[in-house]
């Protein structure tokens, strides 16, 4: 069959849907580049806020009504959300052929199967104990993930995640190694290892460098060892992680920042509030000054590092001068980028037990807030980047502009710039940055870097 999957969610999920298209092209499925041209269509979902679900509901009933203008289409669902309803996903969807939750979806290829044979509104969820998710991948792109991870061990009061993808389970780091490598060689120049406390990484169970040779640089710690031991894969030129927890900004992992020249200085460091009252109430498991702290640490080793966050306004109890901590906390950190999400109960978790009681039009407004504050914070930040010279992987023609090319440089950043003859996706150029908006950057090639 002619397949299309459509993917909501994190980078976890983009993730998973590239292994889940890799499982359906093994199985002799071919993938196509827009839905209307697809005899299968796979909606990877998210559960993170309310409105996530709600577009992965309604797209999948359109799907369900498109059966009827495309005879013998197949429309399934994977994901967070699968893992969150179970079977009250088939009650909200009538007409959904299939249906399989997180660390599940090695399922896939054999309820596309019965599926064709007949079989309808089928249903398979992952369970805690689930390891053997796949990682298979497409074809190579200049940037690719890879899942180091799974799951999430801790409770913040807000989040649906721990319950949507289990615990926490470190992958061997030969494993790791091994998938990168492979990734290179296929023409990978970076990759982000993923994780939703990726810093956690080889903290829970039994350890996972055990049998594995002393880390060269004297790294003690596993996540530290494991950067390490990706970095030195030879041919791979950046290495990037997501997300960041506080709790692992240990002095190692900033020397580590500092010392392994393939790892960008970039750290996403979520915080979600700079009120301490609203933090204890999250769980977060750390104060706002111990948050300064942690990026203190890492600014201190890797000085041009760039931070940037997650923050969820309109917490249950949140006050105006919670708010104004917040906002304070822009103002000391001055993150790079911020992605700001009101909050959205999300039914079990233990914040959905307390009111909602910040209205909407109150986060809304403390979300505009804080998005001004981001733009002015970032612009300056940014400009400071101008007459500086950057590295940058060039990823191909701007979106906006297909005469001009766009990449990211080692802080994550945006930086869009005139093409030179022979540019590939993929090469690393060095870019002389002359102006500077709040999102991106904008400059000259100056010399060809560190091409292959
Ligand atoms: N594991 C990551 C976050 C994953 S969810 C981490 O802890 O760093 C991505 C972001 O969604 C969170 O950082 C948080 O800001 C936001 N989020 C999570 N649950 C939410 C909720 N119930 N309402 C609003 N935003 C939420
Ligand atoms: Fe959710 Fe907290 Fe885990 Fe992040 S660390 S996934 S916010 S529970
Ligand atoms: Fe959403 Fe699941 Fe990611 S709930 S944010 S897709 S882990």
């Amino acid at each position: 069959m002619t397949f299309y999957l459509h993917t909501y969610g994190c980078q976890m999920n983009v993730r998973d849907s590239e292994a889940a298209a890799a499982l359906l092209v093994a199985a002799g499925h071919e993938p196509v580049a827009q839905e209307r041209a697809a005899d299968l269509v796979v909606v990877n979902s998210c559960s993170v806020r309310g409105k996530a679900e709600d577009k992965a509901l309604g797209k999948l009933r359109l799907l369900v009504k498109s059966k009827r203008t495309h005879p013998g289409r197949l429309v399934g669902a994977m994901g967070c959300m699968v893992q969150r309803l179970g079977p009250a996903l088939l009650d909200q969807v009538p007409g959904l052929d299939f249906a399989v939750g997180t660390r599940a979806s090695r399922h896939l290829p054999p309820l596309v199967s019965a599926a064709l044979a007949g079989a309808a509104g089928q249903l398979v969820l992952g369970t805690a104990d689930d390891t053997d998710v796949p990682h298979g991948h497409l074809a190579a792109t200049p940037s690719a993930y890879v899942t180091v991870l799974l799951g999430c061990n801790r409770r913040c009061a807000y989040c649906i995640v721990p319950e949507v993808r289990g615990p926490e389970s470190s992958r061997p780091p030969r494993d790791i190694v091994a998938e990168v490598a492979a990734r290179v060689a296929d023409g990978v120049r970076e990759v982000t290892l993923l994780g939703q406390s990726v810093l956690n990484y080889g903290r829970q169970g039994s350890d996972v460098w055990a049998g594995e040779p002393a880390s060269p640089g004297g790294y003690r710690e596993p996540f530290p060892r494991l950067i390490e031991a990706v970095s030195a894969i030879p041919g791979l030129a950046r290495v990037r992680f997501t997300s960041g927890h506080p709790s692992g900004c240990s002095e190692e992992l900033a020397r580590a920042m500092a010392e392994l020249a393939p790892v960008a200085p970039h750290l996403h460091l979520p915080v979600q509030s700079g009120s301490d009252a609203v933090l204890g109430r999250m769980r977060r498991g750390y104060t706002a000054a111990e948050y300064v702290a942690a990026v203190e640490r890492l600014r201190q080793r890797v000085p041009d590092c760039a931070i940037t966050t997650d923050i969820i306004v309109g917490f249950p109890g949140e006050t105006e001068s919670d708010f104004a901590a917040t906002r304070a906390l822009f103002e000391q950190v001055r993150f790079d980028n911020s992605f700001i999400f009101k909050y959205s109960p999300r039914p079990g978790t233990r914040a959905a037990e307390w009111p909602d009681d910040v209205p909407d039009a109150v986060k809304e407004h403390r979300n505009r807030v804080l998005l001004d504050d981001q733009d002015r914070i970032g612009l300056a930040r940014n400009e400071a980047w101008v007459g500086r010279t950057t590295e940058v992987l060039a990823e191909g023609p701007s979106l906006r502009n297909p005469r001009r090319w766009s990449g990211r440089n080692g802080q994550g950043k945006i930086v869009v710039f005139a093409p030179v003859e022979g540019l590939q996706a993929g090469d690393c150029v060095r870019v002389r940055i002359e102006r500077a908006k709040p999102q991106t950057l904008y400059g000259v090639i100056e010399n060809r870097g560190m091409t292959s």
